[in-house]
């Protein structure tokens, strides 16, 4: 019998008696755990005749033989009776490399109320840590707009080839994957740099554990990818109708972008705070800025500009508002290439237009 047990990773022995037990399910796994991790494993027997087993416990084998698991505060097992059936939990703390198959097998075994035994055996496989890799990206860059970035997944701890290959690794930005690569030498590259690109980026490893079960490791360190804030336009100008809608688009980009509104006076600037007839838009976290001035009055005339938080560089709007209204079309300004374009019905709306 014994022979036959070290034959077989999972084996049921039929009991000898007339009275029996049922394993139900769920069985108990082949699980893989990594050392210092908790592990536990269950096994649910059924006696018959409505009666409950007379035991259920794990054992492991030793040799030739199957001996009892001796409870510690790191090893220790529960059981529950409920009707007929029995649960038994076999609970490790902290999994260590003496838990490994090498050291032996386990089994559950169920005892009816009488002679004879069901076993079922398993196998517990432990990977030590330091065989899994530890990567990260390379540390924070920071790159300018139209710029190429080549991320690496770079290695702080090898893995053990032998028993923990790699399968593949998955470039992260923000937690989401955006790209796999199976060769953990090939970097992520990003062309043509623009502000969406910037963000927090990472590399989870898939491990195969005793070069068969797969394994993410969860990335511990991230790096950022930032993008120089840069102001395409620097100078507009708008010329609106008493009555209009206004809105000033901000073209700075680059990330992360915290971009502030002014109204610059005679000397003087004051920072403007969305209320009342000033609404202020960012529709996404990477999307411009765009402040928009309900129904203006001739006292909204004057110089407005925005800049990004701890960053150098501004875009000027020199706002005139005009107290009569006559139709108005396609305000080129002589400083930029943005064009403004304004429909007078229904609604007074000033528009954007880069080309
Ligand atoms: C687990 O056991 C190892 C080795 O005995 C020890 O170094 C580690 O601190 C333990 N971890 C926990 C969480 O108890
Ligand atoms: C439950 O565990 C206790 C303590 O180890 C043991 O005495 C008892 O026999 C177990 N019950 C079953 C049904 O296995
Ligand atoms: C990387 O950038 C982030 C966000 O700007 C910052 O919190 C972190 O401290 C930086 N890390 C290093 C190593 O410079
Ligand atoms: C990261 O890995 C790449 C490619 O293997 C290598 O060229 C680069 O020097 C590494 N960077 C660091 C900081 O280790
Ligand atoms: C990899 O694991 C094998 C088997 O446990 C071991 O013999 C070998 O020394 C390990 N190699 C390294 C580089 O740790
Ligand atoms: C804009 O003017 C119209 C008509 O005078 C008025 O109904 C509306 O409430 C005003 N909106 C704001 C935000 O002041
Ligand atoms: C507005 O236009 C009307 C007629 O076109 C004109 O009589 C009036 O003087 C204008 N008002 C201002 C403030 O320009």
């Amino acid at each position: 019998m014994a022979i036959f047990f070290l034959l077989c990773t999972t084996i049921l022995l039929s009991s000898l008696s007339g009275k029996a037990v049922r394993l139900l399910e769920p069985y108990p796994s082949n699980p893989f755990p990594i050392a210092g991790s908790e592990l536990s494993s269950t096994c649910v027997f059924e006696g018959d005749n409505g009666n409950p087993p007379e035991r259920v416990k794990f054992q492991r084998k030793s040799g030739p033989f199957w001996s009892d698991i001796p409870d510690s505060d790191r090893v220790y097992q529960t059981n529950k009776t409920s009707g007929d059936k029995v649960t038994v939990t076999l609970n490790f703390k902290n999994v260590t490399v003496q838990d490994d198959l090498q050291f032996g097998r386990y089994s559950c075994v169920g005892f009816p109320q009488g002679v004879g035994l069901y076993r079922i055996g398993f196998a517990i496989r432990v990977t030590p840590r330091e065989d899994l890799p530890v990567a990260r990206v390379i540390p924070n860059m920071t790159v300018s707009y139209g710029d190429t970035a080549r991320l690496y997944c770079n290695l702080t701890h090898k893995n053990n080839e032998t028993t923990t290959p790699i399968e593949k690794v998955t470039f992260l930005k923000n937690g989401r994957p955006v790209r796999q690569t199976n060769d953990i030498m090939q970097p992520y590259i990003l062309a043509d740099i623009e502000s969406r690109d910037g963000g927090n980026y990472g590399c989870l490893i898939t491990v195969f554990l005793r070069t068969f079960q797969p394994y993410n490791i969860t990335p511990t360190s991230t790096a950022y990818l930032h993008v120089r804030i840069r102001f395409p336009f620097k100078e507009s100008k708008v010329v609106a109708d008493v009555g209009d809608s206004v809105s000033l688009v901000c073209s700075a980009q680059g990330f992360p972008l915290n971009v502030i509104w002014k109204k610059n006076q005679a000397g003087s600037s004051a920072v403007i705070k969305p209320g009342g007839r000033f609404i202020l838009k960012e529709l996404c976290r990477y999307c411009q800025s765009v402040l928009v001035i309900q129904n203006v009055t001739a006292a909204d005339s004057g110089d407005y500009s925005c800049s990004a938080f701890g960053h150098p560089g501004q875009h000027i709007f020199l706002v005139k508002v005009r107290s009569n209204s006559t139709v108005l079309i396609g305000v080129a300004t002589a400083t930029t290439t943005t064009r403004y374009v304004t429909a007078i019905f229904p609604a007074f709306f000033w528009i954007w237009w880069p080309f």
